[in-house]
Order: structure tokens, then sequence, then C-alpha cells
């Protein structure tokens, strides 16, 4: 068997001039764990092969797989993947990988998901895991963005979700969404970093400052965001898992940006 699968587009749903997301059909021979990634790409003419990482934001009990991904106007595979139609064929890898799991962590109370940009995408898929709400009594997603335009999927965080028949209640009960934008008017204003060290996130959430006695976290954004909430949580206290499968108190990764 190939180690990659070809799949078919279902969906594509543009956000803005810049972000976007797109559904494919799932091998059903595809296993992952919720926040893990796959190599996507498109098949060239030449016969290569043009690959990129990708968070999968469905959670995987879905009988699809969806991604959520920024547009690059010159990136060589964005520019081309942001045309993307239904019916169209995509490659996927068959072995999906990441650090972004609840396994990693050690047990705690609150669950603090942070992220910048197209980062947002692994803790969609972590947000819909019923494991996550029977691991933690509190679980705090930041989505950190540049502009309103940029809060992807809102509706469905702040709506949708809630009144999930299966896990609404639990939803309704532990899910804090706290999305904040940097370079225009919103309720939320400021870098999280910001945020975080002048205790207004905590007052606006009703949740004590960050202890790694009770606090866990996951981070994914860009290698400038990364480092600056590492340090941060180090600065804490916090110990962040050494590599998969060691937990820790926070788990890293990238936001697979194309630059
Ligand atoms: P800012 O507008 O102040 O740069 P980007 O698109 O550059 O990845 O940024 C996405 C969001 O993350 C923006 O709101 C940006 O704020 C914020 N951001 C960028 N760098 C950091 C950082 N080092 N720590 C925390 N937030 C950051």
């Amino acid at each position: 068997m190939s180690n990659m699968a070809t799949e078919r587009v279902i969906s594509v749903h543009h956000w803005n001039d810049t972000l976007f997301s797109f559904r494919t059909t799932r091998d059903p021979a595809l296993r992952f764990e919720n926040g893990q990634f796959v190599m996507i790409g498109l098949q060239e003419e030449s016969g290569k092969k043009l690959m990129r990482a990708y968070s999968i934001a469905s959670p995987n009990y879905e009988d699809h797989l969806e991604f959520f991904s920024i547009k690059v106007p010159d990136g060589p595979l964005t520019s081309r993947l942001q045309h993307l139609k239904e019916g169209d064929e995509v490659v996927t890898s068959r072995k999906p990988t990441g650090t972004l799991v609840l396994s990693d962590l050690s047990p705690g109370k609150n669950l603090y998901l942070f992220s910048t940009g197209t980062g947002l995408a692994p803790f969609l898929s972590v947000i819909q895991d019923p494991e996550a709400y029977e691991r933690f009594e509190k679980i705090v997603l930041i989505h950190g963005v540049r502009y309103k335009s940029e809060l992807a999927y809102q509706d469905f965080i702040q709506r949708e979700l809630p009144e999930n028949e299966f896990f609404g209640e639990m939803i309704r009960e532990k899910l804090i969404y706290y999305p904040t934008v940097t370079r225009e008017e919103f309720v939320n204003q400021g870098r999280i970093t910001h945020l975080v060290e002048t205790g207004k996130l905590f007052d606006d959430i009703g949740l004590p400052p960050l202890n790694p006695e009770h606090d866990r976290a996951m981070i994914c954004g860009s290698p400038a965001m990364l480092e600056d909430i590492s340090n941060m949580l180090d600065a804490r206290g916090f110990k962040a898992s050494p590599r998969i499968g060691v937990a820790g108190d926070y788990v890293i990764e990238r936001a697979f940006v194309e630059k």
C-alpha cells in the first residue's frame, strides 16, 4: 500500500481574502489522535507531489477531514490550494503525527489552548474530543488574530457547538472561548502574552492566574508566539513535554504556515 492516499474535496469555505477551510473524504483506515497533523498536497504534472503539513481540524470520529489554511499569493502550495473546488483531488499522508495530543499532558484541572492565526486548527479537533472534557474541568480556547475577519470558526464555536445534541451540555459547562484582536477594535484586544501578564484574561474568564499545580496548556502559532508563550509558562514553573509520548504540563507546535 502506498504511504499516500488520494482524497476528494467535499466543500470549500472562504473566510476572507487570506483564510479558507476545506473538507475532504477520509480513508476509513486513517486513524489519528485529535490535535495531530498529516501531510497534504497536490499531484503535479511532472509527477512530483508538493506536500505541506496540515493540522486536522475535524475530530477523529467524523467521516471527513477538515483543514484550515492561509492563502499566500505566491506560496507554492497555498496559491494553488486556495482554488480547490468540490470534486478536486488532494493527496494526504497516511501517518498522522504531532505533539498537540491530550495523552502528552499530565492530569490537571484547566486546559489552556493558546493559538494565533491558523494555529487554531488543531484545537478545533481537541475541543470536539469528549476525552478533553472528561479530563479537564474547564477548557479555555484563546485565539489571537490581527483582524476580526480572521476569527474563523467563531460562529461554530459560539453557536453550533453549545447546541450539539451529543455534547452541547458539556461544552456549555466547560468550554470558554476567548478571541482577541490586535489591530482593530474588538471586545477583547491585545496579544495573548499581554492578556496573561496583566491578568486581564483571568479577570475576564473568572479563573485564577496560570499555575502548574492545576493548569495544563497546548500552544500553536508562529515561532515568535511559541517562544514568548513557552517562556511565559516556563517562568511560572510549567514543564514542557520533552517529546512525543512523554507527558508534561504543556505541549507546543508550530502552526504550519507557508512563508
Ligand atoms: P500583532 O498584531 O501585535 O503582531 P501573525 O499573523 O503575525 O502570526 O499574528 C497573529 C496574531 O498573533 C496577531 O494578533 C499578532 O499580534 C499575534 N502575535 C504575533 N507575535 C506574537 C507573539 N510573539 N506573542 C503573542 N502574540 C503574537
